[in-house]
């Protein structure tokens, strides 16, 4: 079974074509960070529109590179309808829908959150169930995963997402855009023991496994000089370093507990923040059986992780009409213990 994938959630306008579900026929991504660079931050109008742009020709590319004729070839259509910007979601959801109905296919609307959390699952078999951390720059979620579009929060961030915060502190220090990735650069160089940051302290049983960056951010912005190690020389490479040690180790503490707790010994990382090398060096020592990262344009926001778990909402026959809207807002998941955030919407 044939899937084209859509994504354009954010500042990425991504198009693949995936069979049945792993296999990546074709995969193009036009990232915008040189419109969004000079602002410092995703502009959702330019985002849009450069989504109107670029959708068309990599749509087209794709087939291409594909070798398909989508009239022919192509089952169904899936598209990312929620959670992102509204505008950007609209541009994606636009097309699929002009697209499904050009070539008479279903379509599918797929949840962002779900496709990271199954980013993994292309390039690897994932026995279920396996616990799963997303981190990326709208979410953080540390859960168990018991199937495609089965997962059970165990804790998310109360501020903060963890990419957010790499984005915070980067913008802040000029150390240039996208935050995340030019932390990781200047770590490299740096010396993550020049300053003792302060780690998220939630220890009530309702935190169990929940994150907090609004401490750390004061930190490194506003009381550097009390954490500094004696002797540590103020510099970028330090800062950035130190911070990206406490970011990681403070979400990564999380997944260890979670571990350790449910005796879940498979574990898989996804999103934005997955890409870190130090959150990839660091995942080499959690104490699991397997652990899975996907490779760096799965981490990121992609159309093959579109496409494919689109292939398991088709089998699924979970298809949906062409009123369907997009949906800005993550959705209430469910929670461990039954719990749910204030603001959430029930899934069941
Ligand atoms: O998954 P993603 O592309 O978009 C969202 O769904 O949010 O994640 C983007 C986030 C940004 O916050 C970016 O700074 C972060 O991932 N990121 C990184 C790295 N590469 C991207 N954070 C830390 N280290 C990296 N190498
Ligand atoms: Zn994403």
């Amino acid at each position: 079974m044939t899937v084209l994938g859509i994504e354009s959630s954010c500042d990425e306008c991504s198009v693949a074509v995936v069979r049945d579900g792993r296999q990546i026929l074709s995969h193009l991504i036009h990232s915008q960070i040189e419109d969004h660079a000079r602002y410092g931050g995703v502009v959702p109008e330019i985002a849009s529109r450069k989504h109107v742009e670029w959708i068309l020709p990599l749509f087209r590319r794709a087939c291409e590179d594909a070798a398909i004729d989508p009239a022919r070839d192509l089952d169904a259509v899936a598209v990312t309808t929620e959670p992102g910007l509204s505008g950007s979601l609209l541009v994606g959801l636009g097309f699929a829908k002009g697209l499904a109905i050009a070539i008479d296919r279903p379509l599918v609307a797929v949840d962002h959150i779900l496709a990271h959390l199954y980013a993994p699952r292309i390039e690897s078999e994932i026995a279920l169930p396996y616990l799963g951390l997303l981190v990326s720059g709208g979410h953080t979620i540390v859960c168990r995963v018991d199937g495609w579009d089965s997962m059970t929060v165990l804790g998310t961030t109360t501020d903060d997402a963890c990419g957010e915060a790499f984005d915070k502190i980067a913008k802040y220090f000029g150390f240039g855009y996208p935050g995340g990735l030019a932390v990781d650069r200047l770590a490299a160089n740096g010396d993550p023991y020049a300053y003792d940051f302060p780690e998220s302290r939630l220890e009530s049983p309702a935190h169990r496994y929940d994150v907090s960056y609004s401490g750390l951010k004061t930190a490194v912005v506003a009381q550097r000089e009390r954490f500094r190690r004696a002797g540590a020389v103020e510099s970028a490479e330090n800062i950035a370093a130190s911070f990206q040690r406490v970011a990681i180790d403070t979400v990564m503490r999380r997944l260890e507990r979670a571990i350790a707790d449910t005796g879940i010994r498979r574990v898989a990382i996804a999103g934005g923040v997955a890409a870190n090398s130090y959150l990839r060096k660091r995942g080499g020592a959690l104490a699991v059986k397997e652990l899975h990262i996907p490779s760096m344009e799965l981490c990121t926001d992609n159309a093959a992780m579109i496409a494919g778990i689109g292939f398991e909402y088709v089998r699924a026959g979970r298809f949906v009409e062409l009123d369907v809207p997009v949906n800005a807002r993550v959705r209430g998941y469910r929670r461990i213990g039954g719990r749910r955030r204030e603001g959430d919407t029930p899934t069941e």
